[in-house]
């Protein structure tokens, strides 16, 4: 078989669809290829700063690496981004969206919530209120947050910090995206299975 027959999902058999869970299970496979692709095309996203968003993701991620951070936090950095090109009103939500199979609830919640919390370093300058994350204040993970953003990203804009290249960071891609993180049974208990 090189393809199904099948016109209408409910018309299918069960070879049919063992042949495309195969299929799927080496796409899937191949997803830390594409991720690779993706964080190169932030090279030309976003102009006006001094560096790319690709510079940006990698200088967040070499700090988060230099500072001892584990390979959760280091991706998560590195990935932060990665919705500003198709998601430019939600990219903090595709971000953690593309991490949340990966990474711990906390860790999701970080990057799903990191554009509002970088608000309070621009936003007083054209009229937003910086302070909004602190509708966040109750969160066990608020300051988590807070630090997430105050080392990792707001301060990787510098041109001049010696990040590491994405070559540095392929192998740790390749290894961290290979296969889902299994379920916490306590974060399962607190926020249900992961879908
Ligand atoms: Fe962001
Ligand atoms: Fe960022």
């Amino acid at each position: 078989m090189d393809k199904v027959n099948f016109t209408r999902m409910e018309n299918g058999t069960a070879e049919e669809y063992a042949f495309l869970d195969q299929l799927e299970e080496q796409f899937k496979a191949d997803l830390p290829e594409r991720l690779i692709e993706r964080l190169k095309s932030l090279n030309s996203s976003l102009s006006g700063y001094q560096i790319s968003r690709l510079e940006h993701s990698l200088q967040g991620a070499t700090r988060a690496h230099r500072a001892g951070e584990n390979m959760e936090m280091v991706m998560a950095v590195l990935f932060h981004d990665i919705g500003d090109e198709l998601a430019p009103y939600s990219h903090s939500e595709m971000a953690a969206a593309l991490l949340r199979p990966f990474v711990s609830e906390k860790t999701y919640w970080i990057v799903k919530h990191h554009g509002v919390f970088q608000m309070y370093y621009f936003a007083h300058h054209s009229g937003g209120d910086r302070n909004v994350r602190e509708l966040f204040s109750e969160n066990p993970w608020y300051q988590d947050a807070i630090n997430f953003c105050h080392e990792y990203d707001q301060n990787c804009f510098d041109p001049d910090y010696d990040s590491e290249s994405l070559d540095f960071f392929i192998p740790m891609i390749n290894n961290f995206f290979a296969k889902p993180k299994a379920d916490d049974p306590e974060e399962v208990a607190r926020y249900g299975k992961r879908t």
